[in-house]
């Protein structure tokens, strides 16, 4: 199994009798974005807690398949080891430590890394280029932080460990259309700075813009994959995730709306 990245192959896991994913199979070369689309309950979640070994605290197994990265197998490593071997996660609902002031939280995010003195210096000056923000309030407790202020947070404590790959889980969620854009603007330069991305998104319109590759997770299986471009053309997924409705009513209500000019009364 050669190659480098990730290669997750016919992977299955359940939580006891529940079966979240049916052999799945996904891969995320080296250097690339790639997103994983689905609504709520289809298994995205799932799949990164199986890819960094944290399955079983959320009470789940691996019961078939294969996850490796750079054509080693992870399944078997604990946590810990998966960071060590390049991977982070930032996982769902951002869970920054709220008592713990900002910088601390970063330092939390160094602990299972392999470098040293200097590379954790030279992560904490990235993230602060990164994020100013978390350098001006570095002495200030993390729960005391906006929503969008902990995403970035969560994106820093996980760069502190100088991840190859980067698993993101629904970076977006809760946040105004504008701090959604500035993260995805920083994971886009996270990824030109060489980290790979694994993106997890119901905000397809901005995940399909973001990713070179996408993979659609309906109810624990991969019902679409192709091209992000091919996908995001596509008229299932422009139904069911873009909101576009119906191509030719929309184009009515536009008419309609030309020829009746409500608006006019707000006029000065
Ligand atoms: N800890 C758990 N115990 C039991 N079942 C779980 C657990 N976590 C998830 N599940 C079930 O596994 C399936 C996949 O859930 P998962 O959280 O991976 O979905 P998701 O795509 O991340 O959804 P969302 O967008 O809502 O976060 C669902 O049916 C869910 O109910
Ligand atoms: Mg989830």
């Amino acid at each position: 199994m050669g190659g480098s990245g990730l290669a997750v192959r016919d992977l299955s896991v359940g939580y006891g009798p529940v079966r979240a994913l049916r052999q799945v199979s996904l891969d995320v070369p080296q250097g690339a974005v790639v997103t994983v689309l689905g609504g709520n309950g289809a298994g995205k979640s799932t799949l990164l807690r199986a890819v960094c070994r944290t399955l079983s605290f959320h009470g789940g197994a691996v019961t078939g398949g294969t996850v490796s990265y750079d054509g080693r197998r992870l399944d078997g490593l604990s946590p810990d080891r998966v960071v060590a071997a390049g991977i982070s996660q930032i996982p769902e609902g951002r869970r920054v430590f709220a008592r713990m002031t900002v910088a601390d939280n970063l330092r939390a995010g160094a602990l299972g890394a392999t470098g040293g003195r200097a590379d954790r210096a030279a992560a904490l000056r990235r993230v602060h280029e990164l994020f100013p923000v978390l350098a001006d309030r570095a002495q200030q407790h993390a729960g005391l932080l906006s929503g969008g202020e902990q995403q970035m947070l969560a994106v820093g404590r996980a760069l502190m460990a100088a991840p190859r790959m980067l698993l993101l889980d629904e970076p977006s969620l809760g946040l105004a259309p504008l701090m959604a854009e500035r993260i995805a603007e920083t994971v886009r330069e996270i990824n030109t700075q060489g980290t790979s991305i694994l993106l997890v998104e119901q905000n397809a319109a901005l995940a399909l813009r973001l990713a070179t590759r996408a993979y659609v997770l309906e109810v624990g299986e991969v019902t679409l994959s192709g091209p992000a471009d091919e996908l995001a053309a596509s008229d299932e997924v422009r139904r069911r995730y873009l909101g576009v409705v119906d191509e030719d009513a929309a184009a009515d209500a536009e008419r309609a709306r030309a020829s009746h000019p409500a608006l006019t009364r707000w006029k000065g």
